[in-house]
C-alpha cells in the first residue's frame, strides 16, 4: 500500500466533502434500495462518505460504518438521525481494517473501490472480515469495455482523480476476483458501467 497516495486521496475527500452531497445526486435512491435489500445482521459499511445510505439501512441490522476521511465523517455525523438503526461511525482505512476475521454477516460498499488507493488490498480486507457464509455487496462504477468509451475514460481519469479523488476507469470486477471474493451475481444498472456485485468470501 502506498501511504503517500493514501494521504493525498484522503485530503482530496476532505475537500470533496464540501460538495459531495450535490455530486451524490447522480446515484438514484432505487440503486441504494437494491443494495440494502440484501443486507442482514451485523453489517459493515466501508467508505460511508456523508451518510447517503443511512435512510436505506434495513431495520434489525447493527451497522458499523467506516471512512478514512474526517471531512466526510463529519458530514455523516450530522445525518445519523436519518438511520432507523444504531450506527457506530469510525475513522478507519479499508486497506487496514481493525476488526477480527469473520466479524460481519454483511459488508457493503457503494462507489468506494473507485477511490481506494489499493483496491485489491481493500477488497482482501473486506473478504477477511466477512464471515464465510456472509454476503459482500458492492455498487460500483467501472471502466467501460466499449472500444471508444473505455479509452475516453482512461484519458479523462487524471482530471477526475485530481478534482474529486475518484477513478473512472477501475476494473473492479477483475479486482474483486483478484481479492479472492466469489461473485454470485453481477447486475448491470447503467449500461455496463454501473454494477451491483453480490459475492461471498472465497479462498
Ligand atoms: C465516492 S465516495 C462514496 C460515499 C458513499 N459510499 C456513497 O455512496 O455516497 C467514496 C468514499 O470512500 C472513502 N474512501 C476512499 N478510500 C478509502 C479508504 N482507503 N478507506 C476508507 N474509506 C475510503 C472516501 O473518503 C469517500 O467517503
Amino acid at each position: 500500500m502506498d501511504r503517500k497516495l493514501t494521504e493525498i486521496i484522503k485530503k482530496r475527500y476532505n475537500r470533496t466533502a464540501l460538495f459531495y452531497d450535490w455530486m451524490d445526486r447522480m446515484i438514484p435512491d432505487e440503486w441504494r434500495r437494491r443494495v440494502w435489500r440484501e443486507a442482514r445482521g451485523r453489517v459493515l459499511e466501508v467508505g460511508v462518505g456523508t451518510g447517503a445510505n443511512f435512510p436505506f439501512y434495513p431495520p434489525g441490522c447493527q451497522v458499523t460504518a467506516i471512512d478514512f476521511s474526517p471531512g466526510m465523517l463529519a458530514r455523516a455525523r450530522q445525518k445519523l438521525h436519518l438511520a432507523r438503526v444504531a450506527v457506530a461511525l469510525q475513522e478507519m482505512d479499508v486497506q487496514h481494517l481493525g476488526f477480527a476475521d469473520a466479524s460481519f454477516d454483511t459488508v457493503v460498499a457503494t462507489c468506494v473501490f473507485c477511490t481506494v488507493p489499493d483496491p485489491v488490498q481493500g477488497l482482501q480486507e473486506i473478504n477477511r472480515v466477512c464471515r464465510p457464509e456472509g454476503k459482500i455487496i458492492l455498487l460500483e462504477h467501472v471502466r467501460s469495455e466499449n472500444r471508444l468509451l473505455g479509452p475516453l475514460m482512461d484519458a479523462l481519469n487524471p482530471l477526475v482523480l485530481y478534482f474529486v479523488g475518484s477513478n473512472i476507469n477501475r476494473r473492479t470486477v477483475a479486482n474483486v476476483k483478484k481479492a479472492g471474493i466469489t461473485i454470485e451475481r453481477e447486475e448491470n444498472l447503467a449500461g455496463n458501467i454501473v454494477k451491483l456485485i453480490i459475492g461471498h468470501p472465497g479462498g
